[in-house]
């Protein structure tokens, strides 16, 4: 799978840390919906879906977490996020799933599309055949 990571720059100075992320600048899309995961027990696995049309970029504010992404081609990958300066672009059309968060992770998203049911892919099968 292409590189997915990306790295933000880090504004610091003696009182502390800033990012800012910007839309079709750092952040490769629109931005119309941002989300927030937190509290998710260390053995929980969230996600477990595609998209057919949305992008997202996954970004661990606070604690850590592992990201799977798999693009039905043959390509998987596991990454380990857990710093508030990278992230991990999920595509359309690319499964992912969250997995082994720290007690403390913050998990924000922003994503490309509001909200739509209709736009999951929640069945494996389904997704390698919308793929092909
Ligand atoms: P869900 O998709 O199950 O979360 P995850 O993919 O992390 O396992 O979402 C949990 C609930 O939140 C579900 O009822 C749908 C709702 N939801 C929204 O209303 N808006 C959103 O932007 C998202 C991502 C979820």
């Amino acid at each position: 799978m292409q590189d997915k990571i990306i790295n933000f720059k880090v504004m610091g100075d003696q009182r502390g840390s800033l990012i800012a992320l910007e839309e079709n600048h750092n952040v490769p899309f629109d931005v119309k919906r941002v989300f927030y995961i937190y509290g998710t027990q260390g053995n929980i696995t969230r996600g477990n879906h595609s998209h057919y049309q949305t992008k997202q970029l996954l970004i661990t504010i606070n604690g850590g977490c592992q990201v799977t992404l798999d693009d039905g081609k043959g390509n998987k990958e596991t990454y380990t996020l857990n710093k508030p300066n990278v992230g991990i672009l999920q595509d359309e059309l690319v499964w992912g799933s969250m997995h082994n968060f720290s007690h403390d992770c913050v998990l924000m998203v922003l994503a490309d599309s509001y909200y739509d049911d209709k736009d999951y892919i929640r069945d494996y099968d389904t997704f390698l055949k919308a793929v092909k």
